[in-house]
């Protein structure tokens, strides 16, 4: 999530290094800094916490730095809190050594006891203080960038994107990569770094992709690799010949998996639109305590993944808030000649906010004489104009067909309005609600961690490619999130397959499970996980090839799967954000090996505005 710019020429760096963050803030980020080295060789860095007009406030619009060589970031947290101490760049105790980097130290509570007993101490929670410190170390070691930069990629576990100005190597920089993007760009006199292509388009198109552990070394218009054992490397440069809509993409392959990565921002953008003052609050969406406690009943009317979220919607706010909820297809609501109930509060579910179904739902309800809430993404949609309140989830524009991060918003929307209606009826402790609220807010981080092991669920799909039929089961909410991963698959692989509730894969379905067939069990409830695996292990002593998503550590899912899918324990009700990721991941993957059209797949459209 974070963002790197580098820059090395005869301009003032810290406007440039400004100007490039600015382009990697869709990023999302909640601090950010920069370093530049003066003309008397010392570094100097500002850092803020919050938006980048603070930094440029703070630096005048980079005016106050002077110096034509530094580095900037924009950091998303994940070790520490967001805080100006914790924001990059960061540095060793002379500030001889300056870095910023992206990604995650996984070993870093090792390397940093090893420090310590170096005699280092650390003034942030951050693993880039660890990481700029073991530089630092290596660096004493050897007296030489390049080997310190070695030796830190020898001892370093997880993914990275770092950038490091030595105080002895003046209007230089040097960097390093592994799983976290990198590129450098160069024109003339001038060396460019980035974590994407759009921060340094405007300078230059013409880019080196830095390879895994590629170490580049960064002078004034030109750029020089070395491999670990600090052989040169030679490397092609690339023409970028991006056009305006590609650019829109920033640097990601496609659509949709800029969008999955957005997740754990829009995520965090709806929790924290919900919350005042650590509560939730549903005053914004017009709705006061006293007309929500009033409600007796639920009725959610959407379409396709919007209808998904309707079902999490479901079983949240019935185990919740004890109101029964009925989900429906806006389809069939619009035309069953619904019983109009004053006390039913009818939700309609839209990404878009122009489906016509939903459209057509929402008018109905309204006709009713029934209370009506919006959850939509798209301000002034017509579905947002028109109900009689509106709930904005706060995914940000979505271009891929297939729907990820506006669902991923839709679920955060559900549990908050579960957790309002429980405290109101008054059928939560307080205590239990400041536990979920604060698993609610710890949801990002989990998100983000699956998305950065992505490459074992790329694995994964290379495995399945060839499979014809795809089974999703669960219980539950397990359940709710399986029909959202098998309508993914659907979407964008073209691969026929079906969710079913587990128990009811014995109504029929199992007659379908030959040798080979791919069920997905997800197992994220604890209470349930024995009924479904059991369910499993029917249909692998029918042949089946069994693919468990399950939490960390869940040894009885590993004996009966194939493959196990892990991600971060969360409370089981809020399981679907978690699970849906490599689900998300899977199609997605599927759908690149097929060589099928990702972001605009066959025959659907991302607002359908016909019946
Ligand atoms: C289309 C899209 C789906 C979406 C559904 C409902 O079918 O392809 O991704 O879930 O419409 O759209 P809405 O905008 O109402 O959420």
């Amino acid at each position: 999530m974070c963002g790197i710019v580098g820059y090395v020429g005869a301009k003032q760096a810290a406007p440039v290094l400004l100007d490039g963050l600015s382009k990697l803030e869709y990023r999302g980020y909640d601090s950010a800094g920069i370093a530049v080295s003066d003309f008397k060789n010392n570094i100097n860095i500002v850092r803020s916490k919050g938006k980048l007009c603070i930094l440029s406030e703070k630096t005048e619009g980079g005016k106050k730095l002077e110096g034509v060589c530094g580095i900037g970031h924009t950091r998303w947290a994940t070790h520490g809190e967001p805080s100006e101490n914790n924001a990059h760049p960061h540095y060793n105790d002379d500030r001889t050594i300056v870095a910023v980097h992206n990604g995650i130290i996984e070993n870093y509570a090792e390397l940093k006891g090893k420090l310590i007993r170096q005699g280092y101490g650390f003034y942030s929670q951050t693993d880039t203080e660890v990481a700029t410190k073991l530089v630092d170390y290596y660096y004493k070691k050897h007296n030489d960038p390049i080997r310190a930069i070695a030796n830190f990629v020898l001892r370093v576990r997880g993914s990275y994107a770092l950038a490091v100005l030595f105080k002895d190597f003046p209007n230089q920089i040097f960097a390093v990569r592994k799983d976290s993007p990198m590129v450098i760009g160069i024109a003339g006199g001038e060396t460019f770094i980035a974590s994407d292509v759009p921060a340094i388009l405007k300078y230059t198109n013409k880019v080196y992709y830095v390879g895994n552990t590629e170490i580049a070394h960064l002078e004034k218009g030109k750029v020089t690799f070395y491999n670990l054992d600090k052989e040169p490397i030679n490397k092609e440069v690339a023409e970028i010949t991006w056009d305006a809509q590609s650019a829109e993409k920033d640097g990601f392959e496609h659509f949709m998996l800029k969008e999955m990565y957005e997740q754990p921002k829009v995520v965090k953008d709806t929790v924290n639109g919900l919350l005042v003052d650590g509560k939730i609050d549903f005053i914004s969406a017009g709705l006061s305590d006293e007309e929500l406690k009033n409600f007796n009943q639920i009725t959610v009317a959407a379409c396709g993944s919007a209808y998904h979220a309707g079902v999490v919607l479901q079983y949240v706010t019935e185990e919740l808030a004890r109101i029964p909820v009925r989900v429906e297809l806006s389809s069939e609501f619009r035309y069953r000649n619904p019983v109009a109930d004053k006390n039913c509060l009818v939700i309609v579910i839209s990404q878009s906010g122009e489906t016509a179904d939903s459209l057509a739902a929402l008018r109905e309800a309204k006709k009713l004489g029934m209370k009506t809430l919006a959850i939509v993404n798209v301000l002034g949609s017509s579905i947002a104009r028109e109900a009689d309140c509106v709930l904005y989830t706060k995914a940000g524009p979505e271009i891929a067909v297939a729907t990820t991060k506006a669902y991923s918003s839709q679920l955060i929307a559900a549990y908050a309005l579960a957790l309002k209606l429980a405290t109101v009826k008054n059928t939560i402790t307080g205590e239990r609600y400041l536990s979920l609220i604060k698993e609610l807010s710890s949801l990002p981080e989990k998100i983000e961690i699956i998305l950065n092991g992505k490459e074992s669920i790329q694995h994964f799909a290379s495995e399945a490619a060839n499979k014809k039929n795809v089974f999703f089961i669960g219980r539950g909410v397990d359940y709710a999130v399986g029909i959202e991963g098998s309508l993914k698959l659907k979407e964008i692989s073209y691969i026929h397959s079906e969710a079913y509730a587990a128990g009811e894969l014995k109504h029929g379905p199992i007659s379908l499970i030959e040798d080979g067939t791919l069920v997905i069990g997800v197992l994220m409830q604890d209470r349930l996980l024995e009924k479904t695996l059991s369910n499993l292990v029917e249909t692998k002593s029918r042949g089946a090839f069994i693919a468990a998503v399950t939490c960390e550590n869940n040894e009885k899912a590993a004996e009966v799967a194939d493959i196990t899918i892990n991600v971060p324990k969360t409370e089981g009700l809020f399981a679907a954000s978690l699970a849906v990721i490599p689900l998300q991941l899977f199609a997605y993957y599927l759908s690149v090996l097929k060589g099928n059209d990702v972001d605009k797949p066959r025959n659907l459209a991302k607002s359908v505005t016909v019946e």
